[in-house]
């Protein structure tokens, strides 16, 4: 499964590349709003961190203001990913530019139907949005394990990336149904690597070994 930063912030997403599992990044407006940067400068710094698929979205609504956007983000770097939403004008511009061979992330995707349809117009991603889903009292994780039913049953090869995850969990189930991406804010990157028994059991290796180390010194 690949792993992907959600964040427009450079440290997190610097912190995150050293560790070394890092495979892409996503930003959304919001996010970007977040940080107060350029918009463009920012994604080039992120690109120039970052060598894997980087998502720039678009604010316009309608299509031509959609192409004329990322035509201008597809120059900024070889790995931006245009990020466009799950709308009839999102689903005509991500067949325009799938054509010409520019790679897009379909984002605000709520149910099945919207992931197979951006599958059809040649889509590289589909974003189902686990988090908000769940935060209504639905079942973000049935829409992840839908789309991905519905594009093996027909050979679709848009990658179903899990995204608006809140916590490890959300990972484990994603990851079991098989989501081919995950993009995860930094505070849950770091909890994918804790466990209380992992601490107190190095804790306990660790006090062990220097009582060794003292006793050895005491007989010499
Ligand atoms: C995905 O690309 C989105 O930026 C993101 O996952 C949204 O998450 P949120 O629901 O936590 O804002």
């Amino acid at each position: 499964m690949q792993l992907y930063i959600d964040t427009a912030n450079l440290n997190e997403i610097r912190e995150a590349h050293d560790l070394g599992v890092l495979d892409g990044v996503t930003t959304n407006p919001s996010l970007i709003s977040k940080e107060g940067a350029d918009f463009h400068a920012r994604m080039e710094e992120i690109c120039r961190i970052v060598p894997g698929p980087v998502s720039a979205e678009v604010v316009s609504t309608d299509h031509d203001g959609m192409i004329a956007e990322a035509d201008q983000l597809t120059a900024i770097a070889s790995n931006i990913v245009i990020k466009l939403p799950c709308i009839p004008e999102g689903l005509k511009a991500c067949r325009t530019l799938s054509e010409r061979g520019v790679k897009v992330n379909m984002t605000l995707c709520f149910q099945p139907m919207q992931a197979m349809l951006v599958a059809k117009a040649g889509a590289f991603l589909v974003s189902p949005f686990i988090g908000r889903v769940d935060d209504i009292s639905g079942d973000g994780m049935e829409i992840i394990q839908q789309i991905r039913q519905i594009y093996d049953n027909y050979g679709y090869e848009t990658k179903i990336l899990a995204a608006s995850i809140r916590h490890p969990q959300h990972m484990v189930q994603a990851a079991l149904i098989g989501a081919d991406v995950a993009t995860v804010p930094f505070k849950v990157i770091q909890q994918l690597m804790k466990h209380p028994l992992t601490d107190s059991g190095l804790e306990k290796f660790l006090a062990d070994w220097n009582a060794r180390a003292d006793a050895q010194k005491a007989m010499a």
